[in-house]
């Protein structure tokens, strides 16, 4: 949450950063600013989107090499002009632009009034300007140490870049709990919340560590010291990321490319790890793990959102195919229970972004307990991926889409090998059964394009429900957490309201809702429990709702009853979540569509939730 960018070069450092702060706006739209040093300190923030702040900036002075920029989620303080960062000293020198939460801001506030200083915003990130500030002039330090011992004082999650008038060669980052990003450039640098708005420029990025502290200087100098003052050797790591995936490549939307992109992605996600016809499916990260990933007494999987759902399908998965003992848990309920985690267990963190605050914080805790960290991640290098001790990373690519769909799959994907691959070592798959998952694996692209080729049909159906206000969504056994995914996917694009539920829990309460106004969308794929879906969908009929059915191919007697029905292929029951889950993206992205809402960035959503 809150994006930042921040450049010192040779270049003009407006361009770069607005470009580079339209990068990071899934991470929050609420307000956005920027400074710009030419003799001169100007900084301009407006409410809105970044286009908002081009508008506010033309005309005005945009010059100088040196900058940084700032996009808001909003915590503390409505988003305005006044909140929005950067945030400026009481003596106008020095700048800041923040990630993250500053918990002790209201001590530190009054501290710092008593002291004289005078406060515009109702944000915690002005008192750490204040605070250097305060420190700087106290000791007369150079920006970085006065940096460093402000942050010293400060309790809770921050990722800070800083400028100061009178270092007009320098710029300060540190973080702890959010992500910052070094980019090593040809005499110039970077900062930045993830490598997006790097990349264009180089390839050679240093991600900072908690309580790291870096000074880039004009003249090519870096150098990276922890609070405490000890200087570290980090390691410069080569990313490859291509700046066509940064981009909607024809399609309207993020989001609609990047369901599109599923077939392409599962792909990516099974490459080097699964051959049906050499009958083997081997998930690199487990392998130096096996002995005590096959032993472990349980598995705790901890998530949010619809990573969340996704670990709710691995449980299904683990203990259907592996027989491992699975748990799934909040990752912020996780964290602040007192759970009972042995050394024997292995905690599976399921992360898109890799920097979500909750899950780091659950994985942080398991690990003093003596658990193994396993990692199921998209963002390379993200903070998650670094905790962990092992894991494997799901090569969906960069999922900019606030709604996720196409990371979605990909941990399903991965939970779905993994599974595999500990079922055949602890021998609790049939070697027939193993194969044909194998296969059946290897087919998911193919039929996930058989899927989207129903679009316009999809689209139709969208129309017809698209004036609801409240939206059923049922599932049993596997389908039963796409149900879940579905409802989530239609109330944070379209704001309607939608609950999912177990198919068989209908009838426990929320059969009272059902009228003729309430589409009930039913994932009615399972062979296992066919009848007995067939008559919840009776039960939602016999009370006038909508039914719309996700059945098999060649279904005839849902077809009967239901108002609509989507057909998706056949695939064994464990993997047809990678299925059944298609139409309900494309579902709720058209109707938020019609409903003239904004796809790609909801209103009060951000991705890559680095804040508690
Ligand atoms: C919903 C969505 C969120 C995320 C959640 C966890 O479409 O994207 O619910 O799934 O914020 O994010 P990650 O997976 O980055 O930890």
């Amino acid at each position: 949450m809150c994006g930042i960018v921040a450049y010192i070069g040779k270049e003009q450092a407006y361009p770069i950063i607005i470009e580079g702060l339209r990068r990071l706006e899934y991470r929050g739209y609420d307000s956005a600013g920027i400074a710009l040093m030419n003799g001169e300190l100007n900084t301009y923030k407006k409410k809105g989107k970044v286009q908002d702040l081009e508008d506010f900036a033309e005309g005005k002075n945009i010059k100088g090499t040196v900058g940084i920029g700032h996009t808001r989620w909003a915590t503390h303080g409505k988003p305005d002009d006044i909140n929005a960062h950067p945030h400026v000293s009481g003596n106008g020198d020095i700048v800041l632009v923040h990630n993250g939460i500053i918990e002790n801001y209201s001590q530190l506030k009054e501290a710092l009034i008593e002291l004289g200083h005078e406060f515009e915003s109702a944000t915690d990130t002005e008192v750490l300007v204040h605070l250097i500030e305060q420190y700087q002039a106290k000791e007369n330090l150079p920006i970085e140490k006065a940096v460093q011992k402000a942050l010293t004082k400060a309790v809770g999650a921050y990722a800070i870049v800083v400028f100061d008038r009178k270092s007009p060669d320098r710029i300060v980052g540190a973080r702890k709990s959010s992500p910052l990003v070094l980019g090593l450039g040809k005499e110039e640098f970077f900062l930045a919340s993830d490598a997006t708005p790097i990349i264009k420029f180089t390839n050679k990025v240093i991600y900072l560590n908690d309580e790291e502290i870096v000074t880039v200087k004009r003249n090519g100098d870096y150098e990276v010291v922890t609070i405490d003052n000890e200087i570290q050797n980090p390691e410069v790591q080569e990313i490859d990321l291509k700046i066509e995936e940064l981009e909607k490549g024809g399609y309207d939307h993020f989001m609609l490319k990047e369901i599109y992109q599923q077939p392409k992605t599962i792909k990516e996600s099974m490459r080097g790890r699964i051959n049906a016809e050499e009958g083997w499916v081997t998930v690199g990260g487990m392998q130096d793990h096996m002995t005590r990933l096959t032993g472990a007494d349980r598995m705790i999987f901890a998530a949010c959102g619809t990573s969340w759902h996704a670990a709710l399908i691995g449980e299904y998965l683990f203990e259907d195919l592996a027989r491992i003992p699975v748990e799934v848990e909040y990752a912020s309920e996780l964290r602040y229970r007192n759970p009972v985690i042995r050394e024997n267990d292995v905690i599976v963190a399921l992360s898109q972004s890799g920097e979500t605050a909750d899950t780091l914080a659950a994985l942080e805790m398991a690990k003093k307990k003596g658990a193994l960290l396993y990692g199921i991640v998209n963002n390379v290098g993200s903070s998650i991926a670094r905790l962990t001790d092992c894991g494997s990373y799901i090569h969906a690519g960069p999922e900019i889409g606030v709604a996720s769909t196409k990371a979605f799959t990909s941990q399903l994907v991965v939970l779905a090998l993994m599974a595999m691959n500990l079922g055949k070592e602890r021998g609790t798959l049939s070697n027939s059964y193993y194969r044909q998952l194998l296969y059946a694996m290897e087919q998911i692209p193919d039929k996930v394009s058989q899927i989207l080729e129903q679009e316009e049909k999809i689209k139709y159906i969208a129309g017809e429900i698209k004036n609801a206000q409240n939206a059923l969504y049922l599932g049993r056994g596997y389908n039963f957490p796409v149900a879940l995914e579905g409802a989530l996917k239609l109330k944070e694009i379209s704001y309607i309201h939608a609950e999912g539920y177990p198919a068989a829990e209908m009838k426990h309460g929320p059969i009272a809702l059902i009228d003729m106004y309430m589409p009930v969308i039913v994932i009615a794929t399972n062979q296992s429990a066919y009848e007995k879906v067939v008559s919840n969908i009776q039960e939602v009929k016999a009370r006038k709702g909508i039914v719309i059915a996700i059945v098999l191919e060649g279904d005839k007697e849902i077809k009967k009853i239901a108002d609509f029905t989507i057909e998706i292929p056949e695939t064994v029951e464990p993997l047809s979540p990678l299925l059944s889950v298609i139409p309900m993206q494309l579902l709720s992205y058209h109707i938020a569509l019609m409903r003239g809402c904004n796809v790609d960035q909801p209103r009060n959503l951000a991705k890559s939730v680095t804040v508690e």
